[in-house]
């Protein structure tokens, strides 16, 4: 009976109003987690002056000659080296300088040939950005292409041409589609293009004219050095984070680890997204090395159960021993000194001798080589010192361990 007497507003309360409690609050770790998405593009890109430059050099002719002369270039790189982000800050600017400083009529388009995969396709997401109220229903390919170049003929306009993931457009349609859009015809000094490749593989399907000119107009994006990713993350942190949350150290990790990746700028970025967003999850106001390992070895998986049965006793039990230290410090990494004390106390622990200092170091040396560990050697002041790593998550090794220890 009660209930019909409780005021209806009341109606559940109690049960999960402390999930709304966070909303609106000052949060301990980011300020803006989306400077970090990977659509996000900083208005300078670290380490791409280079290629900013050579694209100016290449496109130049477009501001000088405009509506005579057009240009066509490559860009190639692996995956997450900055090609996208240069490619759209590039055509941006050059667009926004063209009619500002050159008086020059210029657009630019940048199309995904990852979601346009056909010529047709193409040239639709052309026109609409074109013109967005063009009336392109019904038209053949062929048609659309040829307004949009009469378009650009009758206003005087320039159109820069970006086909990013180029390849996905030649595996599609084939090689004709860049045969059509290149081809000599009226209006067609007006477009430059710039196209975007992981590999240079798809220059072969290229006829012969649009071939020679790319292997004079290629532009190389090398992968990103950890020096450099560390540079691209730090540049994020004021806009990013909450100031004192990500210290250098977690930073310089999750560019070490996306360094030997492959120099991935994006996996850097996801890494240290990810990390924070644990802690976060934790409620801490502190990314922690852990955070970083535990993440990573979410991406890129952790040794299996196999890897670890297979090592050697003694092998496990250093092993051991490093995954606990690191799992109790904050830090990336171990001194060898630590590794050793962590060593005795683990031998200490299960009962067993520990072994020599020489045989200890080789041991490292094996775990290095199976990948478990990463050992380098590092000048500090006076001296060298070897310091230890782990890419997987240091007290998931520490557990998976432990629980294989006791069943053998
Ligand atoms: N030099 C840089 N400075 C700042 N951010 C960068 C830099 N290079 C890449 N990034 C960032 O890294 C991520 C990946 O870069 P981008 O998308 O340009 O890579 P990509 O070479 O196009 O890779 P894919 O071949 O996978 O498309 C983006 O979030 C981008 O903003
Ligand atoms: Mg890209």
């Amino acid at each position: 009976m009660l209930k019909y007497f409780l005021p209806p507003n009341r109606m559940g309360e109690g049960g999960y109003e402390h999930l709304f409690d966070s909303i609106g609050l000052s949060r301990k770790i980011f300020r803006d987690e989306t400077v970090l998405f990977p659509d996000f593009i900083p208005p300078y890109l670290p380490h791409r002056d280079a290629q900013m430059r050579q694209l100016i050099d290449y496109f130049r002719v477009v501001l000088e000659s405009p509506g005579k002369v057009s240009q066509k270039v490559l860009c190639e790189g692996r995956v997450g080296v900055g090609k996208t982000a240069v490619a759209k800050l590039f055509s941006s600017l050059l667009e926004r300088e063209a009619n500002l400083r050159f008086g020059v009529k210029l657009k630019s388009v940048v199309v995904d040939c990852r979601k346009e995969r056909t010529l047709f396709s193409v040239l639709q997401a052309v026109s609409s950005s074109l013109d967005p109220y063009a009336q392109i229903k019904g038209f053949s390919t062929r048609d659309i292409h040829k307004m949009i170049l009469e378009g650009l003929e009758a206003t005087g306009t320039s159109l820069l041409l970006v086909l990013d993931e180029v390849d996905y457009l030649l595996l599609s349609s084939g090689s004709d589609a860049i045969y059509e859009l290149t081809r000599d015809e009226k209006g067609a000094s007006r477009v430059s293009f710039m196209f975007i490749s992981r590999s240079s593989a798809f220059m072969n399907s290229l006829d012969e004219s649009t071939r020679s000119t790319l292997l004079h107009n290629r532009l190389s994006f090398p992968a990103y050095s950890s020096l450099e990713l560390r540079d691209i993350l730090t540049q994020r942190l004021p806009q990013a984070f909450v100031s004192g949350s990500v210290s250098d150290e977690v930073v310089g990790q999750a560019a070490e680890l996306a360094a030997s990746a492959g120099g991935d700028a994006r996996l850097a970025l996801e890494l240290l997204w990810r990390a924070a967003k644990r802690a976060e999850e934790d409620g801490r106001d502190r990314v922690t090395p852990e955070d970083v390992r535990v993440v990573y070895g979410d991406i890129e998986g952790v040794p299996n159960e196999e890897e670890l049965a297979s090592l050697q006793p003694h092998m496990a039990l250093s092993l051991l021993a490093i995954a606990r230290a690191l799992a109790a410090s904050d830090r990336d990494r171990l001194t060898t000194g630590d590794a050793e004390r962590s060593y005795a106390a683990v031998c200490e622990e299960y009962g067993v001798t520990p072994r020599a200092h020489t045989a200890f170091w080789e041991g490292l040396q094996e775990l290095r080589d199976l990948g478990f560990i990463s050992a380098e050697v590092r000048v500090e002041g006076k001296g060298r010192t070897t310091v230890i790593g782990m890419n997987y998550s240091a007290s998931g090794v520490a557990k998976a361990l432990e629980s294989l220890i006791k069943s053998r």
